[in-house]
């Protein structure tokens, strides 16, 4: 399966997406990576790897709209089976989830329905919860709201900050991202309502 990533900075769930895509049984390749930004070293990342990457940036644009629609034709050129927000901070919109709803994935860093948003380590450790995680789910037009593919757990240490306790995460989230984009790659999968079936689409 061709997979479109998005990213806005980092990269380090790029970075595992691309070395697990080495292994041709892994059965997903990352084709092409976009940003909504230049210079960042989830760009670098692919270009080391010798993937095809773009930028589309709202301030070259009139309106959201109109990014949004130029974002959508940068990814069709790649016709991605599925497109994977990993770390990418802006919002998709109704021409890019026209043309690849259901198709459009991403990984928010808190465990789904708590702590949408952008902010989800820090509100997690101010509001005292023991257990956090990171959440990988079929993107709709909400913030962090669409139907759940995948949960990873991890535990919330007294001495946290928040770096520390993104970090965690983060490294429960690659892991779980990896194996569901593979998975998803493999099997296929489906949309029930708010329920997401692996395998959907094999016989
Ligand atoms: C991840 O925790 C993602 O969920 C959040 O930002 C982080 C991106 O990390 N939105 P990276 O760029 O993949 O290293």
């Amino acid at each position: 399966a061709a997979v479109v990533v998005l990213v806005s900075g980092a990269g380090t769930n790029l970075q595992a997406l691309i070395d697990a895509s080495t292994d041709p049984a892994y059965g997903a390749r990352v084709v092409a990576v976009g940003a909504d930004r230049e210079g960042i070293e989830g760009l670098a990342r692919a270009e080391r790897a010798g993937i095809p990457t773009f930028a589309v940036k709202l301030k070259d644009f009139e309106s959201r709209e109109e990014w949004d629609a130029a974002l959508a034709g940068a990814v069709a050129a790649y016709d991605p089976d599925i497109v994977v927000l990993a770390g990418f901070m802006k919002l998709v919109g109704t021409t890019f989830l026209g043309l690849y709803g259901g198709k459009v994935v991403n990984t928010h860093p808190a465990l789904s329905p708590s702590f949408p948003g952008m902010h989800g380590p820090a509100e997690a450790l101010a509001y005292g919860v023991k257990v956090t995680g990171a959440t990988l789910f079929v993107v709709d037009p909400g913030v962090d709201t669409g139907p759940i593919i995948a949960q990873a757990t991890v535990p919330v240490a007294d001495d946290d900050t928040v770096e520390t306790l993104h970090e965690r995460i983060k490294g429960a989230e690659r892991t779980m991202l990896v194996a569901s984009v593979g998975r998803m790659a493999r099997d296929g999968f489906v949309v029930e309502g708010r329920r997401v079936r692996m395998g959907g689409l094999g016989p």
